[in-house]
């Protein structure tokens, strides 16, 4: 028998369902129609299972678990005892609940570090006032906001609560998915950041996004980063007291992750800033005050105290919560501090020469390499420098204008921009794509395990998020039987620990089979965590580029940081690789010694 959530299933009520499935943690219940109701910011589903019983489940939360659960069940599950007088909200009987909630303070950039579907949409919720938390009155259908101002009465959150509700405080948020800023908004950039510039300051923030270049261009005709950049200009130039940004690193190099980091810090001099980042190394140099966020996905979500960020991404990766006595994570992630000594005696997979691409704008070079066998190789390099390009090379989807690719080799490619238009359900996709593959115990364990595929594979493809494509996408590459794996911008729209399972992922079949990887990235984590060698693209953006490599990890990460002048030191405690601020004393001493990553000799 399991607890749920305070609701007793019983032996013989489980019986009588007769699909209900079990495992240690979790009871699982056959949904029998989803009723879906919608604000601007969660999604509301009620839930009709068998039994009679109705669930309400809101956000992308329960969405997700619904959803995830095998023959569109719903997840039901135990909570633990004493976070009982935390609770903030609960969206019904069994629904989400969500246990305390971040304080915004101004002068600081506070994160939230956490799990996809663990409640980080209902925090912004409240926080911007959308979502009436009713501390656990589930019932309740009208919102009793003089109630929770008096619960959280002698703290700070009581102050910024009562602004949001006297309307002193207002909103502005940038989206997670900015692909679907073209759906939205039509016309030019101009004509879209003009209309929300009520004070003026377009002229001022457009070179510090690097926006300049594309203002008269059709908001329909921008790349994913370029389309990143004017979303947060959008969220920027709205006249605010509160800014959330969901994410605003995806598609933007390192250089320009960290430049859109500046300009988000500036903001939070006067206003009060709330970022989710996934990119680790970013949100480290982003954020001051890091909120951790653990639980049961689609269950429940428990928001911990909050932590200077350095703590706060160590204690993430460690995995253990002292105060609260929690683990959530079985092994602490680690890094090297001293660049890794491998010596490749694998032999030779593919040599290619001096490859060329001329496009109408521009222009690609990379120098002759080699790849060996079961050699996980990162690409790094700023946008638009031809990193793609190569890879299309390979894949054989591009002809180079000159130079040759030796030898016929099966290539596994997964694009850096995927889209959903399969009709069918995730299972399909990979049965009439690798066939028997996806029915093996191999890929049970190697696949679709870690990247948390399983629970998927009876949904629709065309309704997967993006984050749920892309680990679909990761996983069916790495399925297909081929020599070499193309892998484009993998970490895209992935948590961070889904990044971490899915660099792991990636190193083992590469490792176990022998096989060859070429990752193209630019969460430096990711590449670290991923790489045996390294790949480096420079040039000018849009214009020139110019590839060179595999080369070993240190020479690499120094050529690449190098380019776009960013150099790493070390946490003391975990040995961690954090940003460092541009001219600080570390920061020049590394340079002198060209040592931008890994520990001075
Ligand atoms: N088929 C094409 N025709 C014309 N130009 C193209 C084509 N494909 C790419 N380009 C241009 O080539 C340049 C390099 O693009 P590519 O996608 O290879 O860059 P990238 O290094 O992968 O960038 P990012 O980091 O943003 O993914 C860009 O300016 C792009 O607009
Ligand atoms: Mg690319």
């Amino acid at each position: 028998m399991a607890l749920l959530l305070g609701l007793e299933f019983d032996e013989k009520r489980n019986r009588t369902a007769s699909h209900y499935v079990q495992d240690e943690e979790f009871v699982y219940a056959p949904i029998r129609t989803i009723e879906r109701v919608s604000n601007s910011i969660a999604t509301v589903y009620n839930l009709e299972v068998e039994e009679d019983q109705t669930f309400v489940a809101a956000g992308n939360l329960t969405h997700n678990c619904v959803r995830k659960c095998p023959f569109d069940a719903i997840r039901i599950i135990g909570l633990p005892e004493p976070l009982k007088e935390d609770l903030v909200h609960q969206y019904s009987k069994n629904g989400f609940r969500l246990f305390r909630v971040p304080t915004p303070k101004t002068g600081q950039v506070v994160g939230l570090l956490g799990p996809n579907w663990i409640g980080k949409t209902t925090v912004l919720s409240i926080l911007s006032g959308e979502l009436c938390p009713n501390l656990g009155h589930y019932r309740r259908t009208r919102p009793y906001w003089d109630e929770v101002i008096e619960k959280y009465k002698g703290t700070e959150l009581h102050d910024y609560l009562e602004g949001l509700v006297a309307k002193d405080l207002r909103t502005s948020l940038k989206p997670q998915y900015v692909d679907k800023l073209p759906k939205v908004a039509k016309g030019t950039v101009a004509d879209l950041l003009k209309k929300v510039d009520s004070q003026g300051r377009l002229d001022d923030l457009a070179p510090r996004l690097y926006l300049d270049s594309v203002l008269h261009r059709d908001i329909g005709k921008l790349s994913g980063g370029e389309l990143q950049r004017t979303a947060i200009a959008a969220t920027m130039l709205k006249d605010a007291d509160v800014y959330f940004f969901d994410e605003p690193s995806s598609y933007l190099d390192i250089y320009q992750r960290l430049e859109v980091a500046k300009v988000i810090q500036s903001l939070s001099k006067e206003k009060y800033v709330v970022v989710v980042e996934h990119d680790l190394a970013v949100l480290d140099f982003l954020a001051d005050t890091v909120y951790l966020l653990y639980g049961s996905e689609g269950a429940y979500g428990v928001v911990a105290q909050p932590r200077p960020v350095r703590t706060a991404i160590n204690v993430y990766l460690g995995g253990f919560l002292k105060e609260e006595n929690i683990r959530f994570r079985d092994r602490e992630v680690t890094f090297e501090a001293r660049a890794p000594r491998r010596d490749w005696n694998a032999e030779t997979l593919l040599r290619f020469d001096r490859l060329e691409k001329r496009y109408d704008d521009f222009h690609l070079v990379v120098e002759g390499g080699e790849l060996k066998k079961g050699e996980v190789v990162g690409v790094v390099g700023p946008n638009a420098t031809g990193k793609t390009t190569f890879v299309k090379m390979l894949a054989g989807e591009e002809t180079p204008t000159s130079g040759s690719i030796a030898g016929t080799l099966a290539v596994s490619y997964k694009p850096q921009y995927i889209d959903s238009v399969y009709e069918g359900s995730v299972r399909d996709l990979f049965v009439s794509t690798v066939g028997k593959r996806a029915e093996s115990g191999w890929f049970e364990t190697e696949i679709a395990q870690p990247l948390q595929i399983r629970g998927m594979m009876e949904r629709p493809v065309n309704e997967l998020s993006g984050g749920e494509l892309q680990r679909v996408a990761v996983g069916l590459a790495l399925t297909r039987d081929a020599d070499i794996y193309l892998i484009d911008e993998p970490s895209a729209y992935m948590d961070s620990n889904q990044r971490m399972a899915a660099a792991k992922t990636i190193r083992r079949v590469m490792e176990n089979q022998g096989k060859t990887g070429l990752i193209v990235d630019h969460d430096v984590y990711f590449i670290d965590m991923v790489s045996d060698s390294i790949m480096v693209f420079r040039g000018e953006p849009g214009t020139e580029g110019h590839g060179e490599g595999p080369f070993p990890m240190r020479e690499g990460m120094n050529r690449f940081l190098k380019l776009v002048e960013i150099s790493f030191r070390r946490d003391a405690d975990t040995n961690r690789p954090r940003i460092n601020k541009l001219d600080s004393r570390l920061d020049r001493e590394q340079k002198d010694a060209g040592e931008y990553y890994y520990a001075l000799a």
